[in-house]
């Protein structure tokens, strides 16, 4: 079985998509755990109501970066995943970590890359005056957000937005690509080689764009 490790900070909104497309058999996979950086993230008690293993691994207790990915990447090789999801994890990954799971480590990032790499990417959108803003779920290298990117979603910018009506309607298009992405890693649909991506055989040159028509 396909085994996946899915890290949060957070609420964990995302992770409840892996849950329930897992349980209605959409994806071909297990969570084999949710590893926490923050004891009190509400993610945690989603995976709990689905007989998740859960660990929390607190970063203040850490006396730097470098011990704290230590143990994280320890942890999660002793579930020996195929694939690794970062939903919401707040903590920027040091350059060994990442190359560490190098072309199994997978991010969602709110905007459509290359643009808005960073924070405060709904405001930067509405500021900019764009007309359209979305996510991206790509793979993580050393570089923020600037790995792979496997498939995007687009919503439309209204003329009445503020950031947080933004913000979820671009969550509500994460929770539609996000667990597809991982559908198509968990079946074998896509595949990464040498950075170039095949989706179902086919070399894809630019990512899958899937729009949130109304929102
Ligand atoms: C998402 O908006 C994602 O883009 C960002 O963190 C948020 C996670 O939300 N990286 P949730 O915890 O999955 O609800």
């Amino acid at each position: 079985m396909y085994k996946l490790v899915v890290l949060i900070s957070g609420s964990g909104s995302n992770l409840q998509q892996f849950i329930d497309h897992i349980e209605t058999g959409d994806i071909d996979a297990e969570i084999a755990a949710v590893i926490s950086n923050r004891p009190d993230a509400y993610g945690l008690q989603r995976a709990e109501k689905a007989g998740i293993p859960t660990v929390v691994l607190d970063h203040k207790q850490f006396i730097d970066r470098q011990s704290f990915d230590q143990s994280l990447a320890q942890i999660i090789d002793s579930f020996t995943p195929d694939l690794i999801i970062l939903a919401g994890f707040m903590r920027i990954l040091s350059d060994a970590f990442v190359t560490h799971f190098s072309n199994k480590l997978i991010n969602i990032h709110p905007s459509l890359l290359p643009k808005y790499k960073g924070l405060h990417t709904h405001r930067r959108a509405l500021e900019n005056g764009d007309q359209e803003h979305g996510a991206s779920v790509h793979f993580v290298i050393p570089e923020l957000d600037a790995g792979t990117v496997i498939l995007q979603g687009k919503v439309p910018i209204k003329a009445d937005d503020s950031e947080d009506s933004l913000a979820e309607r671009v969550h509500k298009i994460e929770h539609i690509i996000y667990p597809k992405a991982v559908k198509w890693l968990a079946n074998g649909d896509l595949k990464v080689k040498d950075n170039i991506l095949f989706l179902k055989g086919e070399k894809i040159t630019s990512p899958p764009v899937i729009t949130l028509e109304d929102g």
